[in-house]
């Protein structure tokens, strides 16, 4: 008798297949994804001990507005090092199986992340609900500042609004809007910010009628995302969780698998 395979994925191969049955039963499938998803494109993600953006910089010093208005210099080349990591990554296995499955059945997965860096839209996945705003678009700093060309606001007024801004010279660094002048600051949701609102109101509803969400490398640490998978669960869809490690979501979970998203994903949807 040959011997049987060993399952590629860690864990007992049954409840990969019955993960897989019931991803083949949902009509509608939600997935929400995290930095784990881009972990195996050499994307950083921000809570892991080691590796993790946060361990080697505090949060609240470059992703708030209060840590920009400190600094603007040190907060835009923070963001100039993290786009320059992110440029030069690809897909992976994972973002590809999401991509390949939303294409294969059209409108039965919405796909919404936390991740800014754009991976997923470059792997084909359509309509991605990025919660967090595009790490490769910028925004003007304030929100409130007038549609431009012609806005009434000008630089001067901007300066005024941080009270005492740094030097000019280091000021000048920082850039701005080609029309009107106005600062310009990464296009990502900063703590402390409400999210993009049609996006989390189309998140909320593909929450609340999903049959299955899947939940796929994020530590469940931050909401409003992480109460999408709660809303799922409390509308009575089964939740599978995909991270080598546990996370805040597992006790929601119907089922847990312990793996990367560049070999979990492809083994959960190829063939489906
Ligand atoms: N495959 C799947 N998951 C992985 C992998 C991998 N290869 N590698 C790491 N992980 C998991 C980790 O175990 C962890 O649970 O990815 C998760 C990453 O967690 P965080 O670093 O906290 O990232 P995330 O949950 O996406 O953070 C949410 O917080 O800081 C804000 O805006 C930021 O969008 C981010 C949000």
């Amino acid at each position: 008798m040959p011997d049987t395979p060993a399952h590629p994925l860690p864990g007992d191969p049954l409840l990969w297949a019955l993960a897989r049955t019931w991803l083949a039963e949902a009509q509608r499938v939600a997935v929400l994804t995290g930095a784990g998803a881009s972990a195996e494109s050499g994307v950083p993600t921000f809570r892991d001990a080691l590796t993790g953006w946060w361990s080697r910089h505090d949060p609240q010093q470059l992703a708030t507005e209060q840590g920009f208005r400190a600094d603007p210099a040190l907060v835009w080349s923070w963001y100039q090092q993290r786009r320059e990591g992110v440029a030069r990554a690809q897909p992976n296995a994972g973002h590809r199986a999401l991509a390949d499955f939303a294409q294969r059945h059209p409108g039965r997965l919405t796909l919404i992340t936390q991740n800014v860096d754009g991976l997923h839209q470059q792997a084909g996945s359509p309509g991605v609900l990025a919660l967090h705003g595009e790490l490769m678009r910028n925004r003007w700093l304030s929100p409130h500042a007038p549609a431009c060309p012609g806005a009434e606001r000008s630089a001067d007024s901007v300066a005024r609004q941080w009270g005492g801004a740094a030097d000019p010279a280091v000021l000048d660094s920082v850039p701005r809007c080609p029309d009107c002048g106005v600062w310009v600051r990464p296009g990502v949701v900063w703590f402390g910010e409400p999210l993009p609102e049609a996006v989390l109101r189309e998140a909320e509803q593909a929450a609340q009628r999903c049959d299955l969400m899947l939940v796929v490398g994020t530590a469940g640490a931050v909401h409003p995302a992480a109460g999408l998978v709660l809303l799922a669960h409390s509308a009575g869809a089964r939740v599978v969780v995909l991270n080598p490690q546990p996370t805040e979501l597992d006790p929601l979970a119907s089922l847990c698998l312990h793996a990367g998203a560049a070999a979990g994903l492809p083994a959960l949807l190829d063939g489906l």
